[in-house]
């Protein structure tokens, strides 16, 4: 069974943000499109406004068990990643954003699932409330998902790449993996480090998307308010 560091009861300015925040990228979502879905506080204020909008996608790839069954509790159907391995729109959440839309994710330790989703999409949206708008990655711990029979053999590998591995206890992702929070990595080059640490035999997935940012990222505030990010032209 899995469990997750989601925050059970968010307080109320929180949920104004991220609701302003899930309710903006409801305008991405074609009707009778499908839609994968992240996981998290925010993801669960988007799938409760799907439920009632005229935006409602014809099925959705969810990225967890979690919001598999909040979507099928809005009436949404649950698909598999199609065949083309491609999805139209994927719309999640995150733990931190630069300005260049990298995240951090794994808070909840959904995100193997998740940057597939990422990867596989054509628009990948990211709504956050405005505590996750960072200057630079790295304010909080890197979330890796590990097999079992690795972890020691990877907390290693990650010490040598200035990282200080904290098993998280008692979590089992819904891969049947485990996860190790790493701090103290130095993230001034972000794709270097997701490259490293996905070299790492035994490694399933980190939680830095350096390789894959966000095409767009919608942050809300207490007062309802959203900023649109999108990345800096080059
Ligand atoms: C799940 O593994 C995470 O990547 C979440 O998407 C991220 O932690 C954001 O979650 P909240 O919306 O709950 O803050």
């Amino acid at each position: 069974m899995s469990s997750g560091t989601f925050e059970l009861f968010p307080e109320e300015s929180r949920v104004t943000a991220m609701r302003a925040a899930a309710v903006r990228a409801l305008d991405h979502v074609e009707p009778g499109s499908l839609l994968g879905v992240g996981t998290g506080a925010t993801v669960g204020q988007l799938i409760e406004a799907l439920a009632t909008s005229p935006h409602r996608p014809a099925a959705a790839v969810a990225s967890s068990r979690r919001t598999a069954h909040l979507l099928l509790a809005a009436g949404i159907d649950v698909v598999p990643l199609p065949e083309s391995g491609r999805i139209p729109l994927c719309i999640d959440g995150a733990d931190e954003v630069d300005g260049a839309l990298r995240l951090i994710k794994g808070g909840g330790g959904a995100h193997a699932r998740e940057k597939v989703l990422a990867c596989a999409a054509d628009l990948f949206v990211c709504i956050v409330d405005d505590s996750k708008v960072v200057s630079a990655l790295g304010a909080g711990p890197v979330p890796v998902e590990v097999l079992p029979f690795a972890r020691h053999w990877v907390a290693r590998r990650l010490s040598e790449l200035g990282g200080r591995s904290v098993h998280r206890v008692d979590f089992v992702t819904d891969n049947g993996n485990e996860l190790l929070d790493v701090h103290g990595l130095d993230l001034g080059d972000p794709c270097s480090v997701e490259c490293a640490i996905a070299c790492i035999p035994g490694v399933v997935a980190c939680g830095i998307f350096a390789l894959r940012p966000a095409d767009v990222t919608y942050v809300g505030d207490a007062t309802g308010a959203v900023v649109e990010m999108r990345p800096p032209t080059r």
